[in-house]
């Protein structure tokens, strides 16, 4: 059986995740979408919020199970006996970071490959940050994320305009 994990800090989650996670879905027997809690970060939404968004929007999938972790990527890898990690890539602009990443995560676990999969180009320029950045300036955030979604992460926005970052 094929485990994928699709990782991320989905604060919050866009359609170009939604995408990722319907493509990946049809590809590996089990995909396991996970959250990183980051000590060093400071999201919007919390750990419990993120679970329950990416909760609703893959309940539709029998093989997508949503997770979070802490830590390195390559030891939850190994926890979860899954040796694929996958990334999207919207742009030439991800890539360096990403490839880096590939290298450090395959140097540090060399059974774990890095697969990469290119975002939809109706989403390539969509990110969490800029969503939140649009949404704090009033703009219509309705096409970049999911319609499930669209009013949590509208009220958690307004109710959190001074401590907002992107
Ligand atoms: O959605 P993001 O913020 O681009 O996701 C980044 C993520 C969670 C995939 C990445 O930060 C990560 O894997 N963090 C875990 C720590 C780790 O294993 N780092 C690699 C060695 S430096």
């Amino acid at each position: 059986m094929t485990v994928a994990l699709y990782p991320g800090s989905f604060d919050p989650l866009t359609n170009g995740h939604r995408d990722i996670i319907d493509r990946i879905s049809r590809i590996f027997d089990k995909v396991i979408v996970s959250v990183l809690e980051n000590p060093r970060k400071k999201p919007l939404f919390t750990i419990e919020e993120r679970v329950e968004m990416l909760e609703q929007i893959a309940s539709k999938y029998k093989n997508v199970e949503i997770d979070s972790f802490r830590g390195l990527l390559v030891d939850y890898a190994r926890k979860k006996k899954s040796d694929i990690i996958i990334k999207g890539l919207r742009s030439t602009g991800d890539f360096e970071f990403e490839f880096q990443m590939a290298l450090i995560n395959h140097k540090l676990e060399p059974s774990v490959e890095t697969l990469f999969i290119m975002t939809n180009s109706e989403f390539s320029y969509v990110s969490s940050s800029m969503v939140k950045e649009i949404a704090y300036y009033g703009g219509d955030i309705s096409s970049l994320v999911p319609p499930e979604i669209h009013e949590k992460v509208l009220s958690k926005i307004n109710a959190n305009v001074e401590k907002l970052q992107f």
